[in-house]
């Protein structure tokens, strides 16, 4: 069938224009801070699925063991017809479900979306030649924004892998799981992967790899900034740190200017002092009983919990209410 052309809900006008919103606001905080959908542009997407392979970064390896031990009794429970991933990037690990729905018959369409063209371009014109019976219908778009224009209709399966439903705020990942709720219809399907609460000196290491992957990628967003805004940051005066916050049980990634700088960046000159962070990430880590809670106070009920053989990382399987 071949992939159909992207669908695009974020052009470059509406990327720039959100763009400059975020680095006005996060530059100028007294702590300064960026999103992290600004890693991933081609370049960023590449380091991600390098993480992935990381030895230390076992998340990706964990969450692929639970869809592998329970695709099929995905597949058989959900009866998807569509298949909706958010986040999709590679789309690697999704084919476990791709093969289980597909074998157990009944799904039609794969419609991955992310922010970064490239990521979906990549997985898009792959599927289509590797799952040649399957509508695959790939949305440019942005997960906190464009919730209401998934494809309606049919038996939906939503997905959203990877634990990227750690890296909203709390009061994100709250609007986040409402907008998903009234986005879908009572019977339709939700599976989340979150990676769980363990040992900070297991998760540490995963954001702070000895070969230096994960700083490239962190770095990256001043790459970004620097090319889209004509910025002037000196990505090699800022030093990756992962912190883990005890408190919010989430890591930190941040960007430590190892001396002063001012950098120009739209009408603005930002100052750093030597040692200033600016945060570009959280990844937080959930409990099971924390994550059936707040899906439970949007209306999903849960129906399975799994976890990998280490207990390391939890796949969630929960219905609309
Ligand atoms: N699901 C994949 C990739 C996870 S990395 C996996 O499990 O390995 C996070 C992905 O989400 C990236 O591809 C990134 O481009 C995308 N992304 C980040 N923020 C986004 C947003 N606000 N809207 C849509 N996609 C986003
Ligand atoms: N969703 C991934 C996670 O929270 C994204 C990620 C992995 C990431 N490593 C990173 C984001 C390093 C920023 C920096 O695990």
């Amino acid at each position: 069938m071949g992939a159909e052309p992207l669908e695009i809900h974020l052009d470059d006008r509406d990327l720039s224009r959100s763009l400059r919103r975020d680095v006005r606001l996060g530059l100028t905080a007294t702590e300064k801070w960026l999103p992290p959908k600004w890693f991933y542009d081609s370049r960023g997407s590449e380091l991600f699925d390098e993480i992935t392979r990381l030895p230390e970064y076992y998340p990706t390896r964990a969450e692929r063991a639970v869809l592998a031990a329970r695709a099929t009794e995905i597949a058989e429970l959900t009866g998807a017809k569509t298949l909706i991933e958010l986040g999709s990037g590679s789309s690697e690990k999704t084919r476990l479900l791709l093969d289980a729905c597909t074998q157990r018959g009944g799904l039609g369409t794969f419609v991955p979306l992310d922010v970064s063209v490239s990521a979906l371009a990549g997985s898009t014109a792959a599927l289509a030649a590797d799952y040649p019976g399957l509508r695959v219908r790939g949305i440019v778009g942005d997960f906190t924004r464009h919730l209401d224009r998934l494809p309606t209709g049919g038996r939906r399966l939503v997905i959203f892998l990877g634990g990227t439903i750690g890296n909203l705020l709390p009061d994100e990942r709250a609007e986040f799981v409402a907008g998903m709720r009234a986005a879908l219809e009572a019977g339709d399907w939700l599976l989340v992967g979150t990676d769980l609460v363990k040992d900070p000196a297991v998760i540490v290491p995963a954001y702070d790899d000895a070969a230096g992957v994960t700083a490239e990628f962190n770095r990256n967003v001043l790459r970004v900034l620097n090319r889209e805004l004509d910025a002037d940051f000196d990505p090699a005066g800022f030093a990756h740190v992962a912190l883990w916050n005890a408190e919010h049980e989430w890591i930190e990634m941040r960007l430590r200017a190892e001396r002063s700088m001012r950098v120009r960046v739209l009408d603005l000159d930002v100052d750093f002092a030597a040692g200033e962070d600016l945060r570009t990430e959280v990844s937080a880590k959930f409990r099971p009983e924390g994550i059936a809670g707040e899906l439970a106070a949007a209306g999903f009920r849960t129906e399975r919990f799994w976890t990998d053989p280490d207990g390391l990382f939890g796949v969630t399987l929960a219905r609309a209410a």
